[in-house]
């Protein structure tokens, strides 16, 4: 196909965060272009019946456009609101849900405003950055170019906890001294292939991950060494070996070189020992928020034993336990099982139990053996519940389903099918993603 430039206005936001152009032949997608914009538009590729393109020129801006703090924000695709007011970007999102739902046909719904974040920048706790070479030979790390394999290199993310880049900057200068080189994709030669960084917001404490193409390298010790006296706040530092030819980040084997396999932070004043395949919210000022508002929606009393289907580290059971009689959490990852029950210990909570499984299956379980839960927590990954999961909470119908997403789609699909038993009490979006196109939600169900 030839690609062609068109002239066009922006007459609503995707759900991705791209403009929407209506055009005599079909809709143009167009990455930066906001409400009311008119641009002219450079069309890059078709699929699925749609255009997709970027900007040219832009004709008509709007008021709510704003300089980026990120130089490459527009390159790198991570971030594609940044050049959108932040009240503009929350005004996106409580919409975005409320799209969703109209498309699902949930009727009478009101959505509160996406509740915002203080700092909308720097808040990222978990980043995997990519090492290589750019054209002059000079290590670098950065963002692939979005759809590519190519680093763009970042000093650096406005979006992620700024100690990462600190201790990214210091391995480049390692890499230097120590003649490690980086992983070069198309020769499949070179050392050091990813570094993935997880932050504690509660505590100075860091876990690096760095990903190696080969399991032992010369001079590792002293590597190690000299990397933690100059950023002394990793805590932990692991090894993951990949020799794979593969665009898949982790390999298998993993080893820990420095300090414990786990660090720690809080969220609620409870204390979860995190460890590098863990699932962990992003956002750790916002994570409050959501959860204290899950956990307000649920209006827990002391008598009742409720169920956190999908609890990963067990970080909603472990919050919601001092409120309740018991809780149950049931997650599929065993590992998240064994940090979960040593989450329990750690914080010396003695009502929160947690089983291995899949939530619809365990839950159809323990109903068959007579248990009961008022409650049921969902907060299931971007794929929603499966019908199978459904079908067994309205055969049980629990009193109260508090159900948070991460994926406004998949829920109005799910919540449009609870409704056959369920009112829609609240729903709540936050802003546990700023800058980017993603939000989180959490909906109040109660029993018809
Ligand atoms: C969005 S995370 C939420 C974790 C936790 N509630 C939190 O806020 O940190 C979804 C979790 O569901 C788990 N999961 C995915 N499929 C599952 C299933 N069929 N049954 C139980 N857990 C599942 C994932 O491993 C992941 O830990």
């Amino acid at each position: 196909m030839k690609f062609d430039h068109v002239t066009g206005k922006c007459v609503d936001l995707s759900f991705e965060g791209k403009g929407v152009v209506k055009l005599s032949y079909g809709t143009v997608f167009v990455d930066g272009l906001f409400l009311g914009e008119e641009a002219e538009i450079e069309i890059q590729y078709k699929r699925a019946g749609s255009y997709f393109g970027k900007v040219f020129r832009l004709i008509k801006k709007s008021p709510d456009r704003i300089q980026p703090k990120c130089g490459v924000c527009t390159a790198c695709g991570g971030c594609q609101l940044q050049q959108l007011a932040y009240k503009a970007q929350l005004d996106y999102k409580t919409k975005k849900v409320g799209d969703a739902f109209k498309r699902h046909k949930v009727e009478n719904i009101e959505v509160l405003p996406c509740i915002s974040a203080e700092n909308p920048y720097e808040y990222r706790n978990k980043i995997q950055v990519p090492i290589g070479r750019d054209a002059h030979g000079h290590i670098v790390s950065g963002f692939y170019r979005s759809g590519t394999h190519k680093i763009i290199p970042i000093e650096k993310c406005w979006i992620e906890d700024p100690r990462a880049g600190k201790i990214i900057s210091v391995l480049k200068d390692l890499m230097k001294l120590f003649h490690y080189a980086p992983y070069d994709e198309d020769t499949r030669t070179g050392l050091i292939r990813h570094v993935l960084i997880r932050t504690s917001y509660h505590y100075d404490e860091v876990m690096v991950t760095l990903v190696t193409n080969k399991d032992e390298f010369k001079g590792k010790n002293n590597f190690v060494k000299e990397w933690i006296k100059r950023c002394p706040n990793i805590k932990s530092l692991i090894q993951n070996i990949n020799t794979r030819d593969t665009n898949v980040i982790l390999g298998e084997k993993e080893r820990t070189l420095y300090g414990p396999s786990v660090i720690k932070d809080s969220i609620l004043g409870v204390d979860f020992l995190i460890s590098s395949k863990s699932f962990f919210q992003v956002n750790p000022v916002q994570v409050e928020k959501l959860y204290k508002k899950a956990i307000d929606f649920a209006d827990l009393s002391k008598e009742e034993n409720i169920l956190d289907a999908y609890c990963g580290i067990g970080t909603i059971s472990l919050c919601a336990s001092k409120y309740v009689k018991k809780v149950t959490g049931v997650e599929i990852v065993k590992e998240a099982i064994v940090d979960a029950k040593k989450n329990a210990k750690l914080n010396n909570i003695s009502n929160a139990e947690f089983l291995l499984g899949d939530a619809g299956e365990v839950f159809e379980r323990l109903t068959a053996q007579g248990e009961k839960y008022s409650t049921v927590f969902v907060d299931p990954p971007r794929k929603g519940l499966d019908q199978k999961f459904i079908d067994t909470l309205l055969r049980i119908a629990p009193e109260k389903i508090i159900y948070v997403s991460c994926d406004p789609e998949t829920l109005a699909r799910d919540v449009k099918l609870l409704s056959e038993k369920y009112d829609i009490k609240q729903m709540q979006p936050v802003d546990m993603f700023p800058m980017t196109f993603h939000v989180e939600t959490i909906v109040g169900l109660y029993r018809k």
